[in-house]
């Protein structure tokens, strides 16, 4: 591992019922007090990527290492159905491990939504919601925060809001984080490291290895605003597949080899 909070080797996955592979051959490690951010169009796998990470997948092939012991606070990209439900954002924060109001108070402050605690989750605007989502994660003091599409549902001043969190969360605790994102024109700022998937690792490295990078404009738009196209797309939540995002033969198809 030499220091690595997770390191996956040749990884594969392929869903029950799939003829082809959602994930191939994926080499990455996450090392400690790094932002490393995940892109890629819908269906490329991120979400897949990151539960296999946390070993909430079967994986086809390869091998997941995780440092023993490590900490992580998870806040999956699927929470509609925990917003639905009539509970108190103090109710919340100790589900599933209990914590003081004390704790609960100073994270809420942390995560700059102090005195939320007796309003009800399903009357949260959507920036309080993730920030609150952000909070219980954070409860376990994490070694490791994987955040899959935090920003979803909020403008761009909310987007730009959450990551300048993120970075300071990252800078107090030494945790590193993952997130799944589309919104690349602050990942570009907020991000050490940009992973460029789709069903394979397209490319990867800083933001500005990866915004030059060939594989990386051929996904999200040959043009050199390649990241405005992205923005687009997250907008355009009819598109589930990649044809239309996609202008050259690298990261074209989700590929096997
Ligand atoms: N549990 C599952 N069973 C079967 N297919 C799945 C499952 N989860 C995801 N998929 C499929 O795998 C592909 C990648 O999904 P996902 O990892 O959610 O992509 P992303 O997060 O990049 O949008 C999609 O085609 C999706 O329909
Ligand atoms: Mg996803």
């Amino acid at each position: 591992m030499s220091g690595a909070l997770i390191r996956a080797s040749d990884l594969s996955v392929r869903h029950a019922g799939a003829d082809q592979p959602v994930l191939s051959h994926i080499d990455l490690r996450i090392d400690p007090a790094e932002i490393v951010t995940v892109v890629g169009p819908n269906g490329s796998g991120k979400s897949t990527l990151v539960r296999a990470l946390l070993g909430q997948v079967k994986l086809a092939s390869g091998r997941v290492e995780r440092l023993a012991g490590l900490r992580i606070g998870y806040v999956p990209q699927r929470v509609h159905i925990e917003r639905a439900m009539p509970m108190t954002v103090r109710r919340f924060l100790s589900l599933p491990l209990r914590v003081s109001d004390a704790q609960a108070a100073a994270v809420l402050e942390r995560t700059g939504v102090p005195g939320l605690e007796g309003r009800q989750i399903a009357a949260l605007s959507g920036g309080q919601f993730q920030r609150v989502l952000l909070a219980r994660a954070l409860l376990n003091h994490p070694q490791l925060l994987v955040l899959d599409e935090p920003t979803q549902g909020l403008d761009q001043p909310g987007i730009i809001a959450f990551y300048k969190l993120i970075e300071e969360v990252r800078a107090e605790t030494g945790a590193a984080v993952l997130m799944v994102s589309h919104d690349l024109l602050v990942v570009m700022r907020a991000s050490d490291r940009v992973i460029c998937l789709n069903g394979h690792i397209c490319c990867e490295g800083t933001p500005q290895v990866v915004s030059a990078a060939p594989a990386y404009r051929a996904l999200f738009g040959a043009e050199s605003q390649g990241t405005l196209a992205l923005y687009r797309h997250h907008h355009d939540h009819d598109h589930d597949h990649v044809a239309d995002h996609v202008h050259g033969p690298d990261c074209a198809h989700h590929h096997h080899a």
